[in-house]
């Protein structure tokens, strides 16, 4: 590198004990002898093979020279990516005719996926699924999707599913305790049912009103090796509650738009000993303190408890975020 004799467009290789560095020309002999002083070497005619192209580090990088500048600065800050999909939540006006343009360069950037959809509705209806449009790539909403070591099968046009809350599958699995029964209240496809089933010989009720979630959550249950047990359940949480009365040690709750309206049923779950609550709803600003004021105005009708943990998950809009909180109930 040094004497500029390397050429950077081919590989270097190694082969029985010795390494083939490419040159874009014959060394001179005092070159050689320069280099001879790392070590022993000889020169060869040879054909060593082309380096990839590499590949752009950013979108940014992927698309410049293709979309104008006002463009480039409107790109969106983040995106989820559901096994090989990649999810655009929004562009912004001046990003939106260069949508195609800028879900190729997506795809340069992420070798592995194979899919670029932009959600054009807000997620909605009962079983809480985006409308996805797509950009780029495979006309398909059907990936596997990995995290915290568990596996999912997921088709984002028939249930919901989001990667972002990974590390709050993962953080709520981690306090569940070997022989704890847990209710799932609204479990989608599965994830936080299986991830504490991955870790924990524990009992989990995972319940769902959208048939095609249940579906999915039995094939993730038969793709995953589990030391908990659960069982699907395909109906409305709040009727299975009578069900399940009085079984439960710990409830999750996550279904941000509507939770406080299950808190009763949540904790008709609870054994009458107690157990912990863990819900998730939208809030505005201050996200913290309005959700626990939110919480607290209808949760105080519901039973004694006291609040043991709250935070902000993720922003969903503009001064709107999801909040989770982990609420004990005391003994009736
Ligand atoms: C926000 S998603 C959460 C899914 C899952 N917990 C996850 O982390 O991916 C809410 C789920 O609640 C389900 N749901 C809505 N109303 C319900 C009800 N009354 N009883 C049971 N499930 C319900 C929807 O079908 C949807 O799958």
């Amino acid at each position: 590198m040094a004497l500029g004799l390397l050429d950077r467009t081919k590989k270097i290789l190694s082969e029985e004990g010795s390494i083939y560095f490419p040159l874009i020309r014959s060394p001179e002999p005092d070159e050689i002898e320069a280099i001879s002083r790392a070590g022993e070497i000889f020169v060869e005619p040879r054909k060593l093979p082309d380096l990839a192209p590499t590949c752009p580090r950013s979108v940014e990088e992927s698309i410049e020279g293709k979309v104008p500048e006002d463009a480039l600065r409107s790109l969106p800050k983040s995106y989820d990516i559901v096994g090989d999909i990649i999810i655009i939540e929004r562009l912004l006006p001046e990003a939106e005719p260069y949508c195609e343009e800028i879900a190729k360069g997506l795809l340069r950037v992420h070798k592995k996926a194979k899919t670029v959809l932009l959600k054009t509705g807000k997620v909605d209806g009962p079983y809480r699924i985006p409308v996805l449009h797509l950009l780029a790539g495979e006309d398909r909403r059907e990936s596997v999707h990995s995290e915290y070591g568990i596996k999912l099968r997921v088709d984002l046009s028939k249930a919901y599913f989001s990667p972002r809350l990974g590390f709050e599958r993962n953080r709520v699995a981690s306090l569940v305790r070997d022989g704890e029964t847990v209710v799932d209240m609204f479990a989608g496809v599965g994830p936080f049912s299986i991830m504490i089933a991955k870790r924990r010989r524990s009992r989990v009720f995972a319940i769902d009103i959208n048939p095609e979630a249940i579906r999915m959550m039995r094939h993730n249950l038969s793709i995953n090796r589990l030391i908990g047990e659960v069982t699907p359940i395909c109906g409305d949480a709040s009727l299975i509650s009578s069900i399940l009365q009085n079984s439960a040690d710990r409830v999750i709750m996550n279904l941000p738009a509507q939770s406080l309206d299950f808190l009763s049923a949540a904790r008709q779950f609870l054994k009458r000993s107690g157990g912990t609550v863990h819900l998730y709803l939208f809030s505005g600003p201050p996200p913290i303190e309005s959700a626990v004021r939110n919480f607290e105005a209808r949760a105080s009708c519901v039973g004694e408890y006291e609040l043991v943990n709250c935070r902000v998950v993720k922003p969903t809009a503009p001064k709107e975020w999801i909040v989770s909180i982990d609420a004990k109930f005391k003994p009736i």
